[in-house]
């Protein structure tokens, strides 16, 4: 395993320390959400009572191939503590998140949980937001115009595209912009310029929601708290 694997796996390992019997876990994704649902598995195997609800198809799966009792989000829209990874943690635990094109449904099991735990590898970490691009959802027919609308803002933005050159499609059927933002300096105002835009879905800018984010550089595992 890489350094960063291996950091990824001991901040996974430590959120383990927040699931107790009985909760309904929220479950992210990614590849250090993966990491979390693979030994939240074993835990269940070993006779760990819980029920979750995942953020992706992709988690849904992994945890069904697990045996961790997957449960509806519209049946159950509360959730005990979810477990998450980041593209970027900047001081006061704001976040980039969507890199892998999930950041709706994250966004809304990061909402529905009274506690939002963020697990990262130490690269994540920064003094301020904007080094990766920041993923915008839109609705397919309004994609020109929200483009047009952050150039106004000042931010470029493309089309996300598989490998295979068509465009990635979400699971709500939308597009993702990944938008250029250079060093964000006021995220909230950006949140809410962005959200005011039409055919905005939801963007990638997560504030004031994490409670903690277990950050592991491969050696320990730190807490960082708002
Ligand atoms: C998925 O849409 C993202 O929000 C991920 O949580 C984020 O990209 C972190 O992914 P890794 O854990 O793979 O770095």
């Amino acid at each position: 395993m890489g350094s960063t694997d291996y950091a990824k796996e001991l901040a996974a390992k430590k959120s383990l320390d927040f699931i107790e019997d009985g909760m309904v876990v929220g479950l992210g994704t990614g590849s250090t959400a993966t990491r979390f649902i693979k030994l939240l598995g074993e835990r269940v195997k070993r006779g760990l009572k819980i029920r979750a609800i995942a953020s992706s198809n992709t988690s849904k799966e992994l945890a069904e191939s697990l045996s961790i009792p997957v449960i509806d989000f519209q049946r159950c829209p509360e959730i005990d503590v979810a477990i998450d990874g980041a593209d970027e943690i900047a001081p006061g635990l704001a976040l980039i998140k969507g890199g892998g094109g999930a950041l709706l449904h994250e966004k809304i099991v990061a909402s529905a949980s009274r506690r939002f735990i963020v697990i990262a590898d130490s690269s994540k970490v920064v003094t301020r937001l904007g080094k990766v691009p920041l993923p915008v959802e839109v609705i397919p027919a309004a994609s020109p115009l929200v483009a047009r609308k952050l150039v106004q803002m000042g931010i470029r933005s493309t089309i996300r595209r598989l490998n295979t050159g068509s465009d990635f499609i979400t699971e709500e059927g939308n597009l993702i912009l990944d938008c250029d933002c250079g060093e964000i300096q006021d995220a909230d105002t950006l949140a809410a310029s962005i959200r005011n835009i039409v055919g905005v879905v939801e963007h990638g800018l997560f504030l004031h929601m994490a409670e903690r984010a277990l950050v592991s550089d491969g050696a320990d595992v730190k807490t960082l708290f708002k």
